[in-house]
């Protein structure tokens, strides 16, 4: 399913009604959460929604996509702050119902194990949110990855280290390598929103309705999943058939 929004805050909107819906329904649901910016105005519009409706999330299980390797649950740039920041602070979650990769794992490869050990045994993923890279990686699931691999290590893709660069300061480099659930884990969530917003998307929006399933562009996967909403805004739909785009567009800005 595709939807179109008229701007990132429609799209906001739209998530967040979905996520809140899936709580309300679920109290106790385990929800796959990804960081980045698309996810910005999304947990923003979320935390408001939520205190507004007095949702309770005190139930709610998380596991997060993926973590640098090399940076601190307190580095200002690790997801873990990313997320305490941009929702866990916000809300009364259990914080040890909250699962974040340990990017200081002394093992890394034996952490994910681990990780993916955890997701598992707490049932695997109701809902699972999900950013897209300008080369088209889920997660930290970069071009090339295989469509069975479980949570692993990964060196990030060139590309993906330039694009993420604007999240750092200037003159500090970017972790060169990284922790992800793998697409096997993304694949086995019961349902899947993908989120892409802006004019840099569009690209690799395009590019994912055109091709049939390649690894060469990870999220083209997600077309075999039975419960995948792609939901973007017209920037990013920007260079998809006229067709399809006035089939498919459903909100405009408030
Ligand atoms: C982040 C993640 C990544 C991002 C993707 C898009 O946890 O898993 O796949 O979703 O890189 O990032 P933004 O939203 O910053 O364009």
């Amino acid at each position: 399913m595709l939807q179109i929004f008229s701007d990132p805050s429609a799209v906001a909107e739209y998530v967040s009604a979905a996520l809140i819906a899936k709580i309300q329904s679920k109290p106790d649901a385990v929800l796959g959460l990804a960081t980045g910016g698309t996810m910005e105005p999304i947990y923003a519009r979320f935390i408001d929604q939520a205190r507004q409706s007095g949702l309770d999330v005190s139930r709610l299980t998380s596991f997060n996509l993926d973590e640098y390797v090399g940076l601190s649950a307190d580095h200002p740039k690790s997801y873990s702050v990313y997320m305490r920041e941009h929702l866990f602070r916000h809300l009364a979650f259990d914080a040890a119902r909250l699962h974040l990769l340990d990017g200081l794992a002394q093992d890394p490869a034996e952490h994910c194990q681990a990780y993916a050990a955890k997701l598992r045994a707490c049932g695997g993923i109701d809902l699972q949110l999900l950013g897209v890279g300008g080369n088209g990686h889920i997660g930290f699931n970069e071009p090339g990855t295989a469509f069975d691999c479980p949570c692993h290590v990964v060196e990030l893709a060139e590309q993906t280290r330039i694009d993420n660069r604007r999240f750092f300061a200037a003159g500090a480099t970017v972790p060169a390598s990284a922790m992800t659930l793998g697409l096997a884990e993304i694949m086995a969530a019961r349902e899947i929103l993908l989120v892409a917003t802006g004019e840099s998307k569009a690209q690799i929006v395009a590019e994912w309705y055109r091709r049939d399933v390649t690894e060469t562009v990870p999220f083209t996967i997600l077309k075999r999943h039975p419960r995948t909403t792609m939901i973007l805004d017209e920037a990013a739909a920007s260079l998809l058939p006229d067709e399809v785009s006035r089939q498919c567009v459903v909100g405009v800005a408030g």
